[in-house]
């Protein structure tokens, strides 16, 4: 989840800035700002303006450059980022941050900056274990800065070793982690379902429902905002994917029950998913066509798996805490309240879905919290505080039973 937070990602010049582009994208995807520092080494590797289109902004080069300096210091530059991550950071840079050199303008950000510095090491194995440089890392530990990788694998050069950069994927994973470092779910797994399901009758047709996806994409997005590592197994919606969050899509109730067995173990499941109850028996392989005159086709139904009282069955990959919803037209609170032991679930959160509430396609959501502890009704409020507040409370009981 790295929704909104500010990196200031320092190139320097090894073969691996190459990766770049890609990290700044798989950065960005997360949610990240990102504003690059290239060094003149870096910039053999990798271009300005490959830098500057993925990251949209502005690549800093030069600490002579005068109009760089009078419209961003390089003070300000490494200070208003939240994190400073050099990748990849050559054996050379690192030698200059241990002792301190600042004659260019990565090396001087380094040292002017306030804010935590990652690095991500990337040389020749022979570099990586020369004494030099295992003194420098020892020395930049013990400062506090952290690092991600290097790996063991093929190198440029044509030697096999420890000094591989880390992938873009697994960049982008630690600073996630960074970010979630004392966060109430840290530590923690989650699966959220959302969305109706498509059940095919031909390839053009299938049944459906209104439900939009609004809730359980908001209650992902609140999960993972709270360092929970979240995945979103999604039916077809027209919402976003949330940023931060792991999204499976699927069409059907059988593909959601697939993508969700495959998300575990988790610590929590919030099935907020419509699913249908019904498919039709045979989806036929090619379009039903209208004969002049005959009678329409019947529809043969069969009964979609229940992933809810799947998930809730007692067995080893039971998460700790299942939480189910049920949308209800009558009789809410009876209705809710037996569905929450037919299915086996800790929790239901019960709504009203009749169409005067407008809620299905609605941003706001009336919802009464079923525990084993009793009835909680809460307020009219927006889906996206229905779902802050249901994440408060799962990082609460997930804290106690931990
Ligand atoms: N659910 C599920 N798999 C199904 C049907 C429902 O996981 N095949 C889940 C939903 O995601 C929700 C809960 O079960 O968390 C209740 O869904 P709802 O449609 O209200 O309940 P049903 O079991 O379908 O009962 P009914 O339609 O009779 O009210």
């Amino acid at each position: 989840m790295l929704q909104g937070k500010k990196i200031l990602l320092i190139v320097s010049g090894g073969i691996a800035a190459y990766k770049c582009p890609d990290l700044v994208r798989s950065l960005r995807k997360r949610g990240a700002d990102v504003r690059c520092i290239l060094t003149r080494g870096g910039a053999e590797f990798v271009t300005p303006l490959a830098l500057g289109a993925v990251s949209e902004d502005k690549v800093y080069e030069d600490l002579f450059s005068l109009t760089d300096e009078a419209e961003m210091g390089h003070i300000r530059l490494s200070r208003e980022a939240d994190v400073v991550l050099v990748a990849p950071a050559t054996a050379n840079l690192l030698a200059k941050m241990a002792s301190g050199i600042a004659d260019d303008l990565a090396s001087t950000a380094l040292l002017a900056t306030d804010k935590p510095v990652l690095c991500a090491p990337a040389m020749n194995v022979q570099m990586w274990e020369n004494p030099a440089t295992r003194s420098n890392i020892e020395v930049l530990s013990k400062r506090g800065i952290g690092f991600i990788g290097p790996e063991e694998g093929d190198m440029a050069c044509g030697e096999w070793g420890l000094g591989r950069m880390s992938e873009p994927e697994q960049i982008t994973a630690a600073l996630e982690g960074f970010f979630r470092r004392g966060l109430p779910l840290d530590g923690t797994r989650a699966l959220v379902t959302s969305g109706p399901t498509h059940e095919a009758i031909d390839p053009v047709r299938y049944l459906a429902n209104r439900s939009s996806g609004k809730q359980g994409h908001a209650i992902a997005a609140a999960l993972a905002r709270l360092g929970s590592a979240t995945t979103l197994v999604s039916g077809p919606t027209g919402q976003p994917d949330p940023a931060g969050v792991d999204v499976v899509h699927v069409e059907s109730a059988v593909q959601m029950l697939d993508a969700c067995t495959n998300a575990l173990p988790v610590d929590v499941a919030v099935l907020a998913a419509a699913v249908s109850d019904w498919r039709p028996e045979h989806a036929e392989d090619g379009k039903i066509k209208k004969a002049p005159g005959a009678t329409p086709p019947g529809l043969a139904l069969v009964e979609n798996p229940d992933i809810l009282a799947t998930l809730s069955a007692p067995g080893n990959l039971r998460p700790r805490l299942v939480i189910g919803f049920a949308a209800e037209t009558d009789d809410i609170l009876e209705n809710a309240k037996a569905k929450r032991t037919r299915k086996g679930c800790d929790w239901i959160v019960a709504n009203d879905v009749s169409p005067e509430t407008g809620t299905f396609a609605g941003d706001a959501n009336t919802v009464h919290l079923i525990t084993q502890n009793g009835i909680e009704d809460w307020p009219r409020q927006s889906k996206t505080d229905v779902a802050r507040r249901l994440a408060d409370r799962v990082a609460e009981t997930l804290a106690v039973t931990a």
